[in-house]
């Protein structure tokens, strides 16, 4: 992994740890890989549309420096048209979604 990558996922974990913790107590029963295999694998795992895919650890890195906030927000409300509105999972609170944006962040970086 090169050294930025590194400082990115420093800054990445220092200013969401503390949400993390709070989350991982609020939601024990949610399964974000399993919700990402149902919603979001069709298209983040082939980049249809132009999905990052969950691989691509340099598309990601990118996205990052947008913020988490900032890309837990377009997975709620969408993003260009084509990125659909909590991704498809009606059934998530946005504190799932949360957790699923976090589990595409770790799984995508080597
Ligand atoms: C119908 C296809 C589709 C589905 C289903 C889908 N996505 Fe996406 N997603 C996209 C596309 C396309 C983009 C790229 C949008 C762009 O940058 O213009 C995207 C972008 C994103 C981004 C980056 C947002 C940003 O600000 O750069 C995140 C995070 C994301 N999706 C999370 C999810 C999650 C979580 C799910 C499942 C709950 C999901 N997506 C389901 C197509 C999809």
């Amino acid at each position: 992994m090169k050294p930025t990558g590194l400082i990115k996922i420093a800054a990445l974990v220092s200013g969401t740890f503390v949400a993390c913790l709070a989350l991982a107590a609020e939601s024990e029963e949610f399964d974000a890989a399993a919700t990402y295999k149902a919603s979001c694998y069709a298209c983040h795992s082939t980049s249809q549309a132009h999905a990052p895919m969950l691989s691509d650890a340099i598309e990601w890195e990118i996205r990052l420096e947008k913020g988490m906030d900032i890309l837990v927000q377009n997975t709620i409300n969408g993003l260009n048209g084509v990125m659909p509105a909590r991704g498809l999972c009606t059934s998530c609170s946005d504190d799932d979604l949360q957790a699923v944006v976090e589990y595409m962040v770790e799984q995508s970086q080597y």
